[in-house]
């Protein structure tokens, strides 16, 4: 299990390999909600996941790198939409 943040709240989390992060907290239960159709650049899927297991993720997506901060990458945070489980 997987401790993550999502709007505020800490949850815990099954992950699976090759499953994207924002299907598995929906799997979950966990209402991540999503605008990027509209608006890429909203970041309502921001979720922060902990740098000690980003090496089961892929790397940010470009997507990722032109939304969010340098600060917010070095912090954990991605957005769960892009972020794939290896
Ligand atoms: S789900 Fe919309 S930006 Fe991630």
């Amino acid at each position: 299990m997987r401790r993550i943040t999502y709007k505020d709240k800490e949850y815990l989390i099954h992950t699976r390999s090759g499953m994207r992060l924002i299907d598995s907290m929906r799997e979950q239960g966990i209402p991540v909600e999503c605008n990027c159709k509209k608006d890429p650049s909203s970041r309502l899927c921001l979720t922060r996941y902990p740098r000690s297991e980003a090496f089961l993720l892929t790397e940010p997506t470009e997507l990722e790198r032109s939304v969010l901060t340098p600060q917010e990458l070095d912090q954990g945070y991605r957005l769960a939409c892009q972020a794939l489980f290896k």
